[in-house]
């Protein structure tokens, strides 16, 4: 396809408005100080923090463990259905206004119905905005529940078993939480369950773990992605199968700056895996943690690299290719994408 010049000064306007799909967001990591406070507030729940600043005076990580500490600690003021409901309600309205058309929500029961709180709460709550949300603004939200990987496969089966009566508001399963010593062979059995259930599957595998942690997703629990997955540089094999199938990485760059996965976003190799031949998507991974939404992602990576139109059709194109859409829907993206594209003037 013909892609017109773009002046760099136009470009972060390009990447706002341009279609796009989100495939890797944590909605507890999308809940903002402010709403943190006004949950904890109106749940009569006590916070280890004085004030909104203090709180985010504190989001200062050091790698995922020294997040993870400070998101659960922030889930804690969760209780309600309407609470659940709020929190992606915020959420879809930001990736509405950032022209995401579709999002693969991923959601972490156990850290609620381990204090407490009902399955039905969460996925009911979940399901609710997303359904208004597509009503509203015709944006397309499905939710993937995330197993925490610092647990027991067994508390996984028990998740599964609780979720089974929300199954027809939930397009899939997922891994998250801590990866270093908890590899993905961890979850062999409740994985292929979830496969036999008729669920997508996906796995963080590579944001700090090794090349073999991809390996093991993809072999031992047969993930249709991979979550983060930036490790894979480092094993030529592993790129080469990843690029052979097509294999989708959902990448996030400020993430990864913000755990010290790469020390700066000019360092990041989001481009060498896009060179390759990998299918990456960008997302934003948890937004209210990490400096910015989907296009905050996508302006700073293309400031920082120094990437252009080409590179930035291409993420839009992966990211739709990557969803778990039908094939129809995903055509219609891909048209309304290129027609995004053809419609910008050379020097408008
Ligand atoms: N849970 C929320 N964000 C995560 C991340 N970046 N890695 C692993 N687990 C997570
Ligand atoms: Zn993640």
């Amino acid at each position: 396809m013909h892609l017109p010049h773009i002046t760099p000064q136009r470009l972060p306007s390009v990447l706002r408005r341009m279609p796009k799909a989100e495939l890797h967001i944590h909605i507890e990591g999308s809940l903002e100080p402010e709403l943190i406070f006004k949950l904890a507030e109106r749940n009569g729940v006590k916070l280890p923090y004085e004030s909104v600043d203090a709180l985010r005076a504190a989001y200062a990580f050091t790698d995922l463990q020294s997040f993870l500490d400070i998101y659960y600690a922030g889930a804690s003021v969760l209780l309600k259905e309407e609470d659940f409901f709020d929190m992606a309600w915020a959420y879809l309205q930001k990736a509405a206004a950032d022209h995401v058309v579709h999002t693969e929500i991923f959601f972490d029961p156990q850290t609620h119905t381990a204090r407490g709180v009902p399955m039905g709460t969460v996925i009911q709550g979940l399901h609710h905005a997303c359904q208004r949300a597509h009503q509203e603004f015709g944006i397309s939200a499905q939710l993937i529940l995330c197993f925490l990987r610092h647990l027991s496969e067994e508390d996984a089966f028990a998740t599964l078993e609780a979720a089974l009566p929300y199954r027809h508001h939930v397009i899939g399963v997922g891994l998250d939480s801590s990866e270093l010593g908890h590899p993905p062979e961890k979850f062999a059995r409740v994985f292929a369950r979830c496969r036999e259930l008729g669920l997508h599957v996906v796995a963080h595998a590579g944001e700090e773990g090794p090349p073999a942690y991809i390996w093991s997703a993809l072999d031992v629990l047969k993930v249709e992605r991979i979550d983060h997955g930036v490790q894979s540089i480092q094993d030529s094999a592993l790129m080469q199968r990843l690029a052979q199938q097509r294999l989708p990485l959902t990448v996030c760059p400020l993430s990864n700056i913000k755990l010290c996965v790469f020390p700066t976003l000019a360092q990041h190799n989001l481009k060498q895996l896009l060179d390759a031949g990998l299918c990456v998507t960008v997302n934003s991974d948890d937004p209210a943690y990490f400096g910015g939404y989907l296009n905050d992602n996508f302006v700073q990576l293309f400031e920082a690299l120094g990437l252009g139109p080409r590179e930035a059709y291409q993420l839009a194109f992966n990211s739709f290719e990557a969803s778990f859409a039908d094939a129809v829907t995903k055509r219609a993206w891909e048209h309304q994408l290129k027609t995004f594209f053809e419609g910008l003037r050379e020097h408008d």
